[in-house]
């Protein structure tokens, strides 16, 4: 067998993280070997934002991401801002748009971004090693890793192979069994932005399927408003997303389906609109089969002249936190992110490297930090990456 080829790091995962890190250490003089067990480096990246890839959100900040240490993030988010992508984008020529709450996105194609991020780590001399699968060893304090028939080795191994979030895309659990077999604790991953499914006994919502409109969304004290929208299985949309990382099983999640109207509204339409029924109202700020489905399960027909005003007020309570119970989520299969995993508590928050594991370094999805939808995840992508990079 032919002997281990040397390396300064070998980062595994050549997705957003992975192939950032490694342009970065590779421009610092690192000699770098980036492996992926997919022939196509970036496939994430490539379907990110529907093929247009939110890269960032101009006011990421810590505040937008979940982790058992909700400070753990500040550091490197602080040392790599969003800004920073931003001018890297631009030097590169591509084009593109703030499409609305600071996310911004290519004009063209997320082929762009992946372009970019290969031609960063030609920049810095990386060698790939894609389409292979990759086995770790540790041996006399250095990192071996076998990539089909040929062996590397390296005092700094980078664990960047995300979380679990569809399979489908080559996901899997490779940083949290390494991370185990080196002891790391790992924080139990979980679906996030991912849709929910709703019991049989609100069936009546399926007839909804496809419809959407603004609203805020609640799980516990986390409110977002955004667009939700019903599905045949429960509930989905960027509200019921953002909602989905903070829900937990057995929580209901609350909908205010007019955020923009005041308290006391009914009462008052009563009096302007005494013949108007309630389906008719609701139709001015709800999309009509929506309007109609709430008419019917708050059971209020006819004119609102013939509706008690404490009826009324009971409607607006009911509108303005209408309760759904899911039974679940869509799963992993479904998840646009992982929550959980490495945890936060055996990294570094500068270096990313494992405090009790020197030369192991964990970053992105595969870390116990998970960010919002609207480009935080990418920009927790890029700067954990490149707070490792500067380390290595
Ligand atoms: P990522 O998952 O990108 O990369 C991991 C790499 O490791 C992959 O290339 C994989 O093949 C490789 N790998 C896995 N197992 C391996 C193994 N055993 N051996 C070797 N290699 C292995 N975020 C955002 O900010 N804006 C957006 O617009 C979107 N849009 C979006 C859409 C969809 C449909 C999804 C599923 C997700 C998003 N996201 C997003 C989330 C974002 O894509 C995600 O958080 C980042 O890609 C995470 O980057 P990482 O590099 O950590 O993992």
């Amino acid at each position: 067998m032919s002997s281990p080829r040397l390396f300064d790091a070998i980062v595994i995962g050549a997705g957003a993280a992975g192939m950032f890190c490694a342009a970065l250490a590779g421009q610092r003089g690192r000699n770098v070997l980036l492996v992926d067990h997919s022939p196509e480096p970036g496939r994430k990246i490539l379907i990110s934002g529907g093929g247009r890839c939110n890269f960032t959100n101009i006011g990421a900040g810590a505040a937008n991401f979940l982790s058992a240490n909700p400070h753990f993030a500040k550091s490197a988010l602080g040392r790599f801002t969003p800004a920073d992508f931003l001018s890297l984008v631009e030097r590169h020529g591509i084009a593109w748009h703030e499409k609305t709450l600071g996310q911004l996105f290519c004009d063209g194609s997320a082929r762009q971004i992946v372009a970019m991020l290969l031609d960063e780590c030609a920049a810095g001399g990386v060698e790939t090693a894609f389409g292979l699968p990759a086995v770790v060893e540790h041996r006399d304090g250095q990192f071996e890793v076998g990539v089909g028939s040929s062996t590397a080795r390296a005092p700094a191994l980078v664990l960047a192979t995300g979380g679990l979030s569809i399979p489908k895309l080559g996901a899997t659990s490779f940083a949290y069994d390494v991370a185990r077999r080196f002891r790391l604790k790992i924080v139990e991953p979980r679906p996030a932005l991912v849709p929910l499914t709703l019991a049989a006994d609100q069936a009546l919502f399926k007839t909804l399927s496809g419809v959407s409109a603004d609203v805020i969304a609640s799980a516990g004290s986390e409110m977002f408003r955004e667009a939700a929208l019903f599905t045949h299985r429960g509930l989905s949309g960027p509200a019921i997303l953002q909602a989905s990382s903070y829900w937990q099983h057995g929580q209901p999640i609350k909908i205010d389906f007019l955020p923009s109207v005041q308290g006391g509204w009914l009462r008052e339409a009563k009096r302007n609109e005494p013949r108007a029924p309630l389906a008719r109202l609701l139709n001015r700020h709800l999309p009509e089969r929506l309007g109609q489905a709430l008419t019917d399960q708050l059971g209020l027909r006819g004119e609102l002249a013939n509706i008690p005003d404490r009826a009324l007020e009971v409607a607006e309570r009911q509108l303005a936190g209408w309760c759904f119970h899911p039974n679940g989520t869509e799963g992993f299969a479904k998840a646009e992110v992982t929550a959980g995993g490495i945890s936060t508590a055996e990294l570094s928050s500068k270096t990313m490297e494992a405090k009790r594991m020197p030369g192991l370094y964990a970053i992105g999805e595969a870390v116990d930090v998970t960010g919002w939808l609207g480009g935080y995840n990418f920009q927790w992508a890029w700067a954990s990456g490149h707070a490792a990079a500067e380390a290595l």
